[in-house]
């Protein structure tokens, strides 16, 4: 019989700071260090990034109007104006299209019988990981600084006002706001949980779960999906609470509307 070993509870610093990462929302207001932002910028850049383009550019947002800009634009979460440090990730394509320009690539393209091009839906996914794999590696190394951080999905939303704040030209697609800031206090209570591994990681081939397997993925919360409940929302269950919350949730109908928008933008008509 072919058995794989697992290893299991295999450990060292690097994957002990993995395991113990935990959003911050929360900063003691010391301001970070030149080194400490240097360093986090640095290991950022060293990202593994498509085809050595670095297709993103990051955008230190230092002025504390913008901060408090921020605060509200992102469905109103008042801690992002209290982070000591913010990082911008943008997709970006429209240095490398500058330089293209610059570097007459559309004229030699056109004495080669080439079809020149505009940055299309597959550039801006390319971009986008890029952009999101320079951000998770700002966060670890950040926090291997004991520098905390959380992420702030709400910079999809409010693309108008966004652009605006940051001039962002076309072929820029934010991926990522990242509030770094040292802790204020050793965080309290349990690590959030997350769903058990058989729901996550599936193997060779996408799986579909039955019901009465969907009603264990929140066992590791200690309860099951559609166990009865009560929630100000009026839902009966944590399923239910979630689709409220989350799903049907005005930022969630805002974020659509706005990457839309996003898009409709960078793909052109
Ligand atoms: C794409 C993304 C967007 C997020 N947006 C927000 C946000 O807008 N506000 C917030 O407080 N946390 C945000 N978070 C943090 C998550 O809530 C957090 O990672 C999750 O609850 C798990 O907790 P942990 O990071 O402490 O393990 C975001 C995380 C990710 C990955």
């Amino acid at each position: 019989m072919n058995m794989t070993i697992e290893p299991k509870n295999l450990m060292n610093p690097t994957l002990e700071l993995i395991m113990n990462r935990r959003s911050t929302r929360n900063y003691d207001s010391t301001p970070l260090t030149q080194a400490d932002k240097d360093t986090v910028l640095q290991a950022a850049m060293r990202a593994p990034t498509a085809g050595a383009m670095m297709l993103y550019t990051i955008i230190e947002v230092e002025d504390q109007a913008l901060k408090d800009k921020l605060a509200e634009t992102c469905d109103h979460q008042p801690f992002i104006a209290r982070a000591p440090y913010i990082l911008l990730f943008l997709a970006d394509y429209q240095r490398w299209m500058d330089l293209y320009e610059a570097a007459g690539c559309e004229a030699r393209a056109a004495e080669l019988g080439i079809t020149p091009r505009t940055p299309a839906e597959g550039d801006l996914v390319l971009a986008l990981m890029d952009a999101l794999i320079a951000a998770q590696t700002a966060v670890l190394a950040a926090e291997s600084l004991g520098i905390g951080s959380c992420y702030i999905g709400d910079i999809v939303e409010k693309a108008e006002e966004h652009r605006a704040m940051f001039n962002l030209p076309r072929y820029t697609f934010p991926a990522a706001l990242l509030c770094f800031g040292r802790p204020a206090s050793i965080p309290k209570g349990p690590k959030v949980t997350r769903f058990a591994r058989k729901f996550i990681v599936h193997r060779d081939r996408y799986q579909s779960f039955t019901k009465d397997e969907l009603n264990q993925l929140h066992l590791p919360h200690g309860r099951h999906s559609f166990a009865p409940g009560d929630f100000a929302s009026g839902a009966q269950n944590v399923v239910q609470a979630n689709y409220f919350r989350k799903f049907t949730a005005s930022f969630s109908v805002e974020m659509t509307r706005s990457v839309r928008e996003m898009m409709k933008r960078w793909v052109g008509d």
